[in-house]
Order: C-alpha cells, then sequence, then structure tokens
C-alpha cells in the first residue's frame, strides 16, 4: 500500500491551486493542514480521481490514477467536505443506497452496511431518519459510506468543521481506530483536530508544501519561539500589534500573553513550551517572514 504523488500542481484559470507537491504515503494516519484556501481539497479531490492535475502524477501501488481511476476507486473511501445527506432517508437505506450506487452486490451490500453502521456505532440508530441527526452523528454516518468497500485509502476532508468539542473528540478517536493497515489523509485547518492522532502532518500554504513533519518534530523546531508576558493593557496592545498572540487571558491584575516570536518580545517575557497550535503557526510565520 503506498500513495505516491509527484510534482503535481493545478491551476484554476490563472491560479495555481497546488504548486509542485510531492509526497510519499504507507498505512497510518496522515494530517493534513493549512489556512482556508491552501490547497486541501484541491489536493483530496485529485488523489480521489473527480479532479485532474494540470501536472504531476498520482501513483496507488504503481497505478496511476489517470489511467486506472476504476481501480483506484475500488480502494478508495472519500468523505468530501459538503458531504449531503437526504434527511427523508433512514441511516440504513441511505447507506444501501450509497451502497448499490457504488455496484456492491445486494447480499454484500447489506452485510456491509450492518457492519460499517456497527464500526462507526450507529447500529441502534440506523432506522432513525437522517434529518433528526446531529452534526456528529452526521459525520459518523459520512465515515459509514466511505468505508463500504473496506477502503485501503481513506480520504477524509475536514470531516470535524461544525462538530462540537465532545463530538470532535469521539470522531477523532472514531478515525484512530480505523487506521490499521489503511492509509488514511484528514484535512484540517484546526490542528487539535489531528493531534494525538496523526504520527505525520503535511502542511499546506497558498498551494505549497510547508513542511513534511511529525507533531514532536514542529514542537522541536518551535521551541524558543513562544514566550509568557503577564503585562497591562496598553503592552498587551503593543505586543498584539507588533506579533502574533497566540493566547490572551484577563488576569485580575493584568493580562496573560502567549506571543510567537524568534527574539524576546517584552523584557518580562519569559520562554514556554508550545502547544501544536502555536509550533504550527509558527511554522506558518518562518516560512512567509509575515504575520499570518
Ligand atoms: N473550482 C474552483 N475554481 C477556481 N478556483 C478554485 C476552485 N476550487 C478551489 N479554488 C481555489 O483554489 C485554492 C485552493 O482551494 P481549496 O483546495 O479549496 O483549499 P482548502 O481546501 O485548503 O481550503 C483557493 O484559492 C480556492 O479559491
Ligand atoms: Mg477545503
Amino acid at each position: 500500500m503506498e500513495l505516491i504523488i509527484e510534482n503535481l500542481s493545478k491551476r484554476y484559470d490563472q491560479n495555481w491551486a497546488l504548486k509542485d507537491v510531492s509526497l510519499r504515503f504507507e498505512p497510518g494516519m496522515v494530517g493534513l493542514v493549512g489556512p482556508n484556501g491552501a490547497g486541501k481539497t484541491t489536493l483530496m479531490r485529485i488523489i480521489s480521481t473527480l479532479l485532474p492535475q494540470t501536472e504531476g502524477r498520482v501513483t496507488w501501488d504503481g497505478l496511476d490514477t489517470r489511467t486506472h481511476g476504476q481501480q483506484v476507486r475500488q480502494i478508495l473511501g472519500y468523505l468530501p467536505q459538503d458531504f449531503g445527506l437526504y434527511p427523508e432517508f433512514t441511516a440504513r437505506r441511505f447507506l444501501r443506497y450509497l451502497a448499490a450506487m457504488k455496484g456492491l452486490p445486494k447480499e454484500l451490500a447489506r452485510r456491509r452496511v450492518d457492519e460499517v453502521l456497527e464500526l462507526v456505532n450507529l447500529q441502534k440508530e440506523a432506522d432513525r431518519k437522517l434529518g433528526g441527526f446531529s452534526g456528529g452523528m452526521k459525520q459518523r454516518v459520512g465515515i459509514a459510506q466511505a468505508l463500504l468497500n473496506d477502503p485501503e485509502l481513506l480520504i477524509v476532508d475536514e470531516p470535524t468543521a461544525g462538530l462540537d468539542p465532545q463530538e470532535r473528540v469521539r470522531f477523532r478517536t472514531l478515525l484512530a481506530s480505523l487506521t490499521t493497515s489503511r492509509l488514511i489523509i484528514l484535512s484540517t485547518h484546526i490542528i487539535s483536530d489531528v493531534e494525538a492522532v496523526a504520527s505525520r502532518l503535511v502542511i499546506l500554504r497558498q498551494g505549497k508544501m510547508l513542511a513534511d513533519t511529525t507533531p514532536e518534530k514542529l514542537l522541536v523546531a518551535a521551541s524558543g519561539q513562544v514566550w509568557s508576558v503577564q503585562t497591562d493593557q496598553h503592552n498587551a496592545q503593543r505586543l498584539q500589534a507588533e506579533h502574533q498572540v497566540s493566547t490572551l487571558v484577563a488576569q485580575r491584575d493584568g493580562l496573560l500573553l502567549n506571543v510567537i516570536s524568534p527574539t524576546r518580545p517584552h523584557p518580562d517575557a519569559r520562554v514556554v513550551e508550545p502547544s501544536l497550535e502555536e509550533a504550527y503557526l509558527v511554522a506558518i510565520k518562518a516560512e512567509t517572514g509575515v504575520r499570518a
């Protein structure tokens, strides 16, 4: 199981949404992170054979996705960013319908629908209408449909947008439980979604690959660049104007800020351990030299 992306570029009209991206993936969970507009959806749609690239090549176990789309789709599961459900369908009926669309024979489809409902822990809600489902339940149906063919490659595009914190955590652990012996690529612009579940992070910004790294390495690279400062309103405003501030907490005797800066931003500032989110902000900033 190997996904190889070579010098991949995509242009929409005059704009390059992806520029010269090369990556190699083996089974495991990869977090694809980057701000809105970075090119995450474009990359995922190209891998999923739904969008042709302008330049470059994508292969799965040596099969070119452009010439072997049919074969690649057989091992692929995809949850798009804007996945729509039919509110009048029950979860079971909807999944059976999609299984038929995917060409699964009827008997196999029935069995697989029961299996995926169990995988995403919706067996009890299987005969309820989707219109009454919570955001988290809907996303679990989305994952269930992507799992119908037991894919070796699972691509999930911003699945946690719109979920509440409890649902996010549930969804995260669900995905982590599916990682054995498949490749999962999960995109998000919220780094905490991939914290603790992705062993690898690919950071995109404006169509270019900024980093292909691990959470640990990202933290190491950011060390010494996150500062804690306790100060008054006036200084806090100056710090916010001059630096990126990652947290700001009002306290009884002033404000407590975390500031991202390669050098000491204030005489009272002391270095603190970065969070993964702060490390990500450092990475994005280091590349551009301007404040994000
Ligand atoms: N169908 C399209 N036509 C023109 N431009 C597009 C289209 N889809 C995406 N883009 C542009 O390509 C860039 C990358 O978009 P996208 O892949 O959706 O990024 P992300 O998923 O990281 O937010 C953005 O600048 C976006 O405006
Ligand atoms: Mg997107």
